[in-house]
């Protein structure tokens, strides 16, 4: 069989990637590993750059977003009792868009139905071949039968875990990474959000995040330890270390209730160069990974789909090949930009074990800075809100 794009992994990256090209005209075909229920059902962060939510329009797949998103013109960091607002509208004359990336994930499904792309699921055993000469090829199993696409270009969509990166010959790439002491706990909840905007709190029990998916679906984090098991934590412990670390004045009237998912993720920092190895380009966390204290994993992915996208079209289309051949300059440099930020958030508002009395001071320095200082608090709304592409 043949294809113009074979996507390796069917998660926004791969979904968006292939929305974009069939709608010009691409041909595609994304192998995802997973079933779709198993995609579709997985939690993760859900704030939107204002170029996400413009691509996802591109994509065909605005309008539900539109409908439901929750449009933010601020957050606060807080620092104990101190809340400190971020008034991106004010700052930035922009905002962000509070709508899960399970239901990103589900609008491009449909989006992909609709448009009749093919994706297949449940295929195993993916191998990339011959990526760095003229005709590549992709193998892989599906309900027992070897199979293979013949194609011009791979995209490698398939996360951190996936087979892309490593496809690469280890001394054609190299790897930056910061593992970071602790995990973040997760609860989903049918509970009205503790505050009307995200509340980012270092405090002294730990970093917590109030964030939410609805008026009446609330998320919320809090720092643990690596070595904690769900298990450990019951719902009531949950609630319990969750208002010790959030202002009084949220935590005294927060609603809380039964968890309807939990779940623990490490935090990490992690960066492969270069993205492209002949005619395989890697993208979103095939190829590097944030803290999600920045939320800014999501939003990459959708940064590095843009520039991929352009660079694909104009090769394929017009034979114009310089997007590709500089996808992985530009898409690094602002990937550094994204790095730094969600470091720096991740390092302002965690406890590390083990660290000395003068890191607490500086995170409450950095807090009172920002409190004082609409420069200082511009500079974080910048990259928040998104940094340009
Ligand atoms: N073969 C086929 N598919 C694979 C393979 C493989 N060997 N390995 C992994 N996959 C699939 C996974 O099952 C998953 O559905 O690739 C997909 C990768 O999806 P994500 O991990 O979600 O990565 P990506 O699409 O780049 O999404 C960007 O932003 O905030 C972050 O982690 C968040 O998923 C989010 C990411
Ligand atoms: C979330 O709502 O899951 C979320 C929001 C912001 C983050 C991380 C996660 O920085």
């Amino acid at each position: 069989m043949k294809t113009q794009v074979a996507i390796i992994g069917g998660g926004p990256s791969g979904l968006l990637l292939s929305q974009l090209l069939n709608k010009a005209g691409v041909a595609t075909v994304v192998l995802e590993r997973s079933s779709r229920a198993h995609v579709e059902g997985r939690i993760r962060a859900g704030v939107l750059e204002t170029g996400t939510v413009q691509m996802l329009h591109e994509a065909g797949v605005g309008d539900r977003l539109d409908r439901e998103g929750i449009r933010h013109g601020g957050c606060y960091l807080t620092d104990d009792d101190l809340m400190v607002r971020i008034n991106f509208k004010e700052l930035t004359g922009k905002q962000v868009v509070v709508y899960g990336q399970t239901e990103v994930t589900a609008d491009l499904y449909n989006a992909q139905d609709a448009i009749g792309a093919t994706v297949l699921h449940d295929v195993s055993d993916v191998v990339i071949n011959d990526a760095d000469s003229d005709a590549p090829y992709v193998e892989f199993t599906k309900d027992g039968v070897r199979q293979r696409f013949d194609c011009s270009y791979v995209a490698g969509c398939d996360g951190f875990h996936g087979v892309s990166r490593t496809t690469i010959p280890e001394e054609k790439r190299r790897a930056f990474e910061r593992v970071y002491p602790f995990g973040w706990l997760g609860v989903l909840s049918r509970t009205p959000p503790a505050n009307h905007e995200l509340i980012y709190a270092n405090s002294g029990n730990g970093f917590a995040l109030a964030s939410m998916r609805n008026e009446n679906l609330s998320r919320y984090y809090v720092q643990v330890p690596l070595t904690d098991k769900v298990e450990d934590w019951s719902d009531d412990r949950f609630w319990d270390k969750l208002k010790q670390c959030l202002p009084y004045d949220i935590s005294s009237s927060m609603v809380t209730g039964p968890s309807i998912e939990k779940s623990i993720a490490p935090l990490r920092s992690f960066v492969s160069e270069p993205l492209r190895w002949g005619r395989l380009f890697l993208v979103g966390d095939a190829a590097h990974i944030v803290p999600p204290t920045g939320a800014k994993g999501l939003n990459l992915a959708v940064s590095d789909v843009f520039y991929l996208y352009q660079g694909l079209i104009d090769v394929l289309q017009k034979g114009d090949a310089s997007g590709i051949d500089a996808y992985s300059e530009r898409a690094l440099a602002r990937i550094w930009k994204a790095m730094r930020f969600s470091w720096q958030m991740t390092t302002m508002l965690h406890q590390f074990e083990g660290e000395d009395s003068f890191a607490a001071q500086m995170r409450k320095a950095t807090l009172a800075q920002l409190s004082q200082s609409e420069t200082a608090r511009r500079e974080l709304a910048e990259n928040y809100i998104g940094l340009p592409y």
